[in-house]
């Protein structure tokens, strides 16, 4: 496999034990190739955000294989010392809810996660300033997060997600409360990022609007998932 993509084989996780035990992921089988964008589609409860957590090393899956970058991270056990750095280094995420810093303005908390990985703080606002432009919400860099609306604030938290340009995004309902020229104008980006810098992304989604630009689709019903070619639109 090429650096930089995710595949995953016979996936499982098990919450709690005995009567109580929830089996979110049954054998899930994934792969996403440098440089593309995949949704993943699924009722809820069928294992949409497990599966991101298993991958992002945020929680333990129970037995199966993780390959990242050519890299296996997982193999009925972690294959990595440190999962911080495993994160930090070559993931990006960008949840539901935005979880901005209340006491960082937008240029710092765009910025943080390159800061913390060591980039001088100049360069880290400069790289900021570039995504929040892209994101049209440049206006809005030195607001604080409480003084920002729901989709400004969710078009923040996807820059910081891009701004160490990581091998690895992963993205749960990342257009939902943005309106339908936003939410596109995010996909592009993705794709965008995707293509420039060899990223693999996965995107969770309900979406209608966005749901026809991917080119492949996994659809992930009761912890088993399909494959299927999209619409495949795209943005080429
Ligand atoms: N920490 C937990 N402990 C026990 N069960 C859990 C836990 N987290 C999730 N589950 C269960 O695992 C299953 C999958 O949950 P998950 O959150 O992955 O679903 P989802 O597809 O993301 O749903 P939604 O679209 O509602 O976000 C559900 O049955 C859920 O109740
Ligand atoms: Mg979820």
């Amino acid at each position: 496999m090429a650096e930089n993509g995710i595949r995953i084989e016979g996936l499982s996780k098990r919450y709690g034990s005995g009567d109580r035990a929830v089996d979110a992921l049954k054998s899930v089988d994934m792969h996403v190739e440098p440089g593309e964008v995949i949704g993943l589609i699924g009722p809820s409860g069928s294992g949409k955000s497990t599966l991101l957590k298993c991958l992002g090393a945020v929680i333990e899956p129970t037995a199966g294989q993780m390959v990242l970058g050519g890299k296996t991270i997982f193999d009925d056990g972690w294959k990595v010392g440190d999962l911080r750095s495993l994160r930090r280094d070559h993931m990006g995420f960008v949840f539901q809810a935005p979880y901005l810093i209340p006491f960082l303005d937008v240029t710092d908390n765009v910025a943080l996660p390159s800061m913390l990985a060591g980039t001088p703080n100049k360069e880290a606002r400069r790289l900021a300033t570039t995504l929040l432009e892209a994101l049209d919400v440049a206006h809005r860099a030195d607001a604080m997060p409480s003084q920002l609306s729901g989709g400004e604030q969710q078009r923040v938290a996807i820059a910081r997600g891009l701004v160490n340009q990581p091998p690895v995004i992963l993205a749960d309902e990342p257009t939902a409360p943005l309106d339908s020229e936003r939410a596109l104008a995010v996909i592009r980006i993705l794709n965008d990022m995707a293509r420039r810098f060899e990223t693999a992304i996965i995107v969770v989604t309900h979406d209608e609007k966005i749901i026809p630009t991917f080119k492949r689709i996994y659809h992930i019903r009761d912890g088993v998932t399909y494959e299927e070619e999209g619409e495949g639109r795209g943005f080429e």
